[in-house]
């Protein structure tokens, strides 16, 4: 696990918009997995300028989400599906069949996993895995626990990532308690590079942990380090704690 320290949040987003630049640039049928939370958000800002300055086309690009609150409705203002479109697909040129975002909306939850996970093998797994953390370690929606589902799958939400994630919910809205995610084991095994970004001082603590040379299904993000190539781009305040 290789950890990059930046200055701050723009210089990381800059580096991880110029990784994941190249990595379409040197594969324009790439095939990128995509993560929502405020953390990615300054990297995908960082592709739509490239792509709108002419340098970028994703017109044969193939994305897959990590993840999905269920029960949700795919138009629901806090839907990732919405997230992505504001925050990333309105702004640059992946086809709409070529986008991937667990389906939240389904009666059969189990169905549409091992469809997601069905669709991944068949576009040959992904090229460029972009992942952020939770303050409890979990990627994508895997939580902390005794163990941990390998594919695709609804996963019950942790009372941590139920408070963390509220300040994205007006008042009023109901939080789900559940959501689709990809197993860690389709993390790890489907993607050939995975980059993670952490970013700001609340993140200070799961970063240390992740330094340990320890592998626990208790802070789930540890798995990376059973991946051959694996870059972690943090900023200074999540790297030293101060902020
Ligand atoms: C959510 C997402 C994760 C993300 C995490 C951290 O729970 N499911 O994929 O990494 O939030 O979000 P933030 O970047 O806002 O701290």
């Amino acid at each position: 696990m290789n950890i990059i320290v930046c200055d701050n949040y723009q210089e990381l987003s800059v580096m991880a918009g110029d990784i994941m630049a190249a990595v379409v640039k040197e594969n324009e049928n790439c095939v990128l997995g995509l993560a929502t939370g405020s953390t990615p958000v300054g990297a995908y800002q960082e592709l739509i300028k490239k792509h709108q300055a002419g340098e970028l086309d994703f017109a044969h690009v193939t994305t897959f989400n990590l993840d999905e609150y269920y029960p949700m409705a795919v138009d629901n203002a806090q839907s990732y599906h919405v997230f992505m479109q504001e925050n990333l697909f309105k702004s640059i040129n992946v086809p709409a069949d070529k986008i991937h975002v667990p389906d939240g909306s389904v009666e059969d939850a189990q169905a549409q996993c091992e469809w997601y996970d069905e669709q991944i093998e068949k576009a040959g797994g992904i090229d460029l895995m972009l992942l952020g953390i939770g303050e409890n370690g979990h990627i994508g929606f895997n939580e902390p626990g005794d163990s941990l589902e390998c594919g695709t799958h609804i996963h019950k939400l942790t009372e941590s990532t139920l408070q963390a994630n509220a300040r994205f919910f007006g008042e009023g809205e109901q939080m789900p308690t559940h959501a689709i995610t990809m197993g860690v084991a389709s993390i790890i095994r489907n993607s050939r590079k995975i980059l993670m970004l952490v970013n700001g001082v609340k993140k200070y603590p799961i970063l240390k942990a992740l330094q340990e040379d320890v592998v626990t299904t208790q802070i789930p993000a540890s798995l990376l380090r059973l991946h051959p190539d694996v870059t972690v781009i943090c900023d200074k305040a999540a790297f030293y704690g101060e902020a």
